[in-house]
């Protein structure tokens, strides 16, 4: 890293503050802004992930600016109550629409939030310090949002343009890892306009994977619009399903093993990327989720257990974390991420996917998992700001 520039610093940006702040002096506390909601199919995920962030941060060192986005794409100042942000009675939080607009710097140099409403003089209602993107999937998980803060040399956390569209797009992702020599499962994709004028090619493709195949959007996240095919009578059906997600699909050969994860952390200061104890995904009813559906993930504890640490030989965890970090930097990822395995007796560990904004609540497996390696949730948050801070603007 030979270009750093300090980061802004909040309200005095003339001052050289130093990055350790003394917690009495309020004025001199990083400002960040907790990005969350978004566009999505994921947006109640992203503001549940919000209600934890918002409760656990560390306001004597962050002053946080809460911004929500509409499921309709609309910018609005949030409330800070991590309370109201939770999911309750299996019903996702929503941010709610504002007559009070806000917008992010675009100009290099600029670094001011602004609030617009109609009728009024824009106001600047804060230097951004950094920006905590808690969004997941399209429009927030995939390079677009980190795309607008480049612009401006806005810090924030987590994965850059690319690493983020890679870790969003199943077909991309699963390219670079076998470019990487990193073990995968075999696959098909049906790109956009296959599916209507090339059916029968396609059905032959998809022949070859074998039963039971998983049909899923090549771009979501969160098991929306995924199924578990166990007939090639349901394939069409399936394949419909996950076009109402993403016109772009991918067929997968279902593998059958573990579900192991294993959360990564950037290193600092250059350092090598940390990997933490793996954990395992188990569905125990069966009955009611095929596999770790939607449903399974956020409204039916009952059906699955998350394993933390998952109970592996020394070789295989060694393995699982030498994959995890390799996995990490094969999409160049930065800040955080979530890399999940299958562990299969015949072929041993195959990477799933990663996810560059992994579900983030205090009881979402990334944070247990590094609470399980000794990094409690607040310290998990103020370690990633600090990796957003130490990191330098532009090309890296
Ligand atoms: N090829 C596969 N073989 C077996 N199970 C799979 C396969 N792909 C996905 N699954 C199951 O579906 C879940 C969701 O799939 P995943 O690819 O992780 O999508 P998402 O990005 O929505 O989390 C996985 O956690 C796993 O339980
Ligand atoms: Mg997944």
């Amino acid at each position: 890293m030979s270009h750093h520039t300090e980061p802004a610093s909040g309200v005095d940006s003339t001052s050289s503050a130093p990055r350790s702040v003394p917690t009495s002096d309020a004025a001199r506390r990083i400002r960040v802004v907790v990005l969350f909601g978004g566009r999505s199919g994921e947006h109640g995920i992203s503001v549940a992930t919000a209600g934890g962030v918002l409760g656990a941060i560390d306001r004597s060192k962050y002053e946080v600016v809460p911004v929500g986005i509409t499921p309709n794409g609309q910018w609005v100042i949030a409330a800070d109550e991590p309370g109201r942000w939770a999911i309750t009675d299996g019903k996702v939080p929503e941010v709610p629409a504002s007559a009070a607009e806000v917008v992010l710097p675009l100009t290099v140099g600029d670094a001011a939030l602004r609030v617009l409403e109609p009728g009024r003089v824009p106001t600047v209602l804060a230097d951004v310090g950094v920006v905590l993107p808690l969004l997941h999937g399209p429009y927030g998980e995939d390079g677009t949002v980190q795309g607008l803060l480049e612009f401006a040399d806005t810090r924030y956390v987590g994965s850059g343009v690319l690493a983020s569209a890679l870790g969003m797009d199943k077909h991309f992702m699963k390219l670079v890892f076998a470019g990487h020599g990193l073990p995968i499962g075999p696959y098909a994709v049906i790109r956009p306009g296959d599916w209507p004028v090339r059916r029968d090619v396609v059905r032959q493709t998809v022949e070859t994977l074998g039963l039971p195949l998983f049909v899923k959007p090549a771009r979501s996240g969160s098991s929306l619009g995924i199924s578990r095919v166990v007939s090639l009578d349901d394939l069409d059906a399936a394949v419909e399903e996950a076009r109402e997600h993403d016109p772009k699909v991918m067929v997968e050969a279902g593998i059958a093993g573990r579900e192991i994860e294993c959360a990564v952390l950037g290193g600092r200061g250059g350092a090598r990327p940390r990997a933490s104890v793996p954990g395992e995904i188990v569905v125990t009813d069966e009955t009611r989720h095929g596999f770790y559906d939607y449903e399974a993930k956020y409204f039916d504890e009952a059906a699955v257990e998350l394993t933390c640490p998952a109970d592996l030989p020394d070789d295989v965890v060694k393995e699982v974390q030498e994959i995890a970090v390799r996995t990490f930097e094969a999409i160049g990822a930065e800040g955080l991420a979530r890399v999940d395995m299958f562990l299969t007796p015949e072929d041993g560990v195959l990477v799933n996917e990663i996810n560059t904004m992994p579900g983030f609540t205090p009881f979402s497996m990334y944070p247990r998992m590094w609470a399980a390696s000794g990094m409690s949730y607040p310290e998990l948050i103020d370690e990633l700001v600090q990796l957003a801070l130490e990191r330098s603007t532009g090309l890296r």
